[in-house]
């Protein structure tokens, strides 16, 4: 499972991409809001497809086809290798085909069952986002979601790719690899606390005053 970072805070996406386990950026209108409201848009996402320099994934916020597909053609104009990020609706699906018959690489987001993964990927999609998070603020399972959608491509064969989105701590990240996500895109604090562990830590601190004991027993010989 690759680790893509769900950001669109720069800073945050710099010192993730410089631990060297990021392979892309998913963004939505929802973090692109949290940034400066006096930034473009457009530069920050270039500043974004500039330091990560993998996949991007941009949300169009159109909620009918033919806005999607206007929304797309300037987004491809900043960088042509943007994915479009697309939500889970019928103008959604529509805007999908549209792109994917023109091999546009889309990820569809907002997916909460099997039932709408298999639309999305019917439709064309290349990346399908299943949200976890979200699925357990409502009480239903999202690891239970997600090794069904997961699952039911291993049966099928379809070959979009599964993210495991609205990951909100690092069992998240964990559930999402055991049912075989593609990707889990996960947010800047998530992605710090999967990295440590009390162990880690403590081990570290034992292993560094045991070098510096070895160093003044050896000044003293
Ligand atoms: O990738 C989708 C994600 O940004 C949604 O996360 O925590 O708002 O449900 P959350």
């Amino acid at each position: 499972m690759e680790l893509y970072i769900d950001s669109a805070n720069l800073l945050h996406i710099k010192e993730c991409v410089d631990l060297g386990c990021i392979s892309g950026v998913t963004t939505n209108p929802s973090l692109m809001a949290k940034e400066d409201a006096s930034l473009d848009p457009k530069e920050i996402i270039l500043d974004i497809f500039k330091t990560v320099g993998g996949h991007v994934s941009v949300e169009v916020i159109s909620t009918k086809a033919d806005g999607m597909l206007r929304e797309a053609d300037e987004i491809l104009k900043w960088f042509p290798e943007a994915t479009i990020k697309i939500p889970m609706i019928a103008e959604g699906l529509k805007a999908c085909r549209k792109l994917a018959d023109q091999e546009i690489p889309t990820n569809v987001t907002l997916v909460f069952s099997p039932a709408q993964a298999i639309a999305a990927t019917n439709a064309g999609a290349a990346y399908v986002s299943v949200f976890m998070g979200r699925l357990d603020d409502v009480a239903i399972s999202s690891e239970e979601v997600l090794t069904d959608v997961c699952q039911i491509w291993e049966v099928q064969g379809y070959e979009s790719l599964i993210i495991a989105a609205s990951i909100r701590h690092p069992i998240h990240l964990v559930e999402a690899a055991r049912s075989g996500a593609d990707i889990a895109t996960v947010p800047y604090k998530a992605l710090m606390q999967s990295l440590n562990h009390p162990l880690t830590g403590q081990g570290l601190a034992a292993f560094l005053a045991d070098h510096a004991k070895m160093l003044e027993a050896a000044s003293k010989i």
